[in-house]
């Protein structure tokens, strides 16, 4: 929740504004939510960067995340929740593009227990990618990215995940009539136009 000041120097408490980012690996998530940054001013929030973040603190969790990554399987919504939570309440915004999250069942779950009264889900953004694209741009990635996951093995890994975990979580929000589904495996700019007009329907 953030606190927006009212007339009479009163104050009220107003919940956040949360798009989630959604789509295989390499359809170009973090890619376009650089460009909404600019354009519409949002804080992107990608739950995979922030669990590098957390790895790269060597801390107690950093095995059991790393583990995740390099398996292309998810890391329980408890930590990840708590790392998207702390960095909404630490920015003073409240407009979040939260990329790459719920990823299945269990952070989905996850966060409408510890969410839901404090964010309104305005819709959820899909990138629809042909898997060979996403393995293809993966794997140019990762010749320097430095990503522990952008290889072969792991991309195998990770497609498995994102279909039989992710499209089930997607398929969720279209039930709720909350997808806005974008072609991804186009140039940047094009994806950019119908991202642009995403934002404004
Ligand atoms: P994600 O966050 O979904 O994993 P990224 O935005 O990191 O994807 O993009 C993955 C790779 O593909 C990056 O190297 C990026 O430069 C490239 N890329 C992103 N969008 C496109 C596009 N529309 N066409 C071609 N390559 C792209
Ligand atoms: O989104 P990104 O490709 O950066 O995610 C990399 C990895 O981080 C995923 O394959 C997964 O292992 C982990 N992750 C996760 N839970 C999320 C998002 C990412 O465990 N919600
Ligand atoms: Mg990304």
């Amino acid at each position: 929740m953030i606190r927006r000041a009212i007339s009479g120097g009163k104050f009220i408490m107003s919940k956040f504004n949360v798009v989630f980012v959604l789509g295989g690996p390499g359809a170009g998530k973090g890619t376009q939510c650089e460009k909404i940054v600019k354009e519409f001013g949002y804080v992107h929030l990608s739950a995979g960067d922030l669990l590098r973040a957390e790895r790269a603190k060597g801390g107690k969790l950093a095995d059991m995340i790393e583990h995740h990554i390099t398996n292309g399987s998810i890391v329980p919504v408890e930590v990840t929740c708590s790392l998207l939570d702390k960095a909404m309440e630490d920015s003073g915004k409240q407009d979040f593009l939260i990329d790459g999250f719920p990823r299945n069942e269990n952070n989905l779950q996850g966060w409408q227990k510890a969410m839901d009264d404090k964010t309104t889900v305005k819709f959820v953004l899909f990138f629809d990618c042909p898997e060979e694209d996403c393995v293809q741009r993966c794997l140019e990635r990762g010749l320097t990215s430095g990503r522990t996951d952008d290889n072969e093995e792991s991309m195998r890994k990770r497609i498995v995940t994102y279909t039989q975990s992710t499209m089930p979580i997607i398929k969720y929000y279209e039930s709720q009539g909350l997808v806005r589904q974008i072609k991804a495996n186009r140039p940047i700019d094009e994806v950019f136009e119908q991202v642009k007009q995403a934002f404004s329907s």
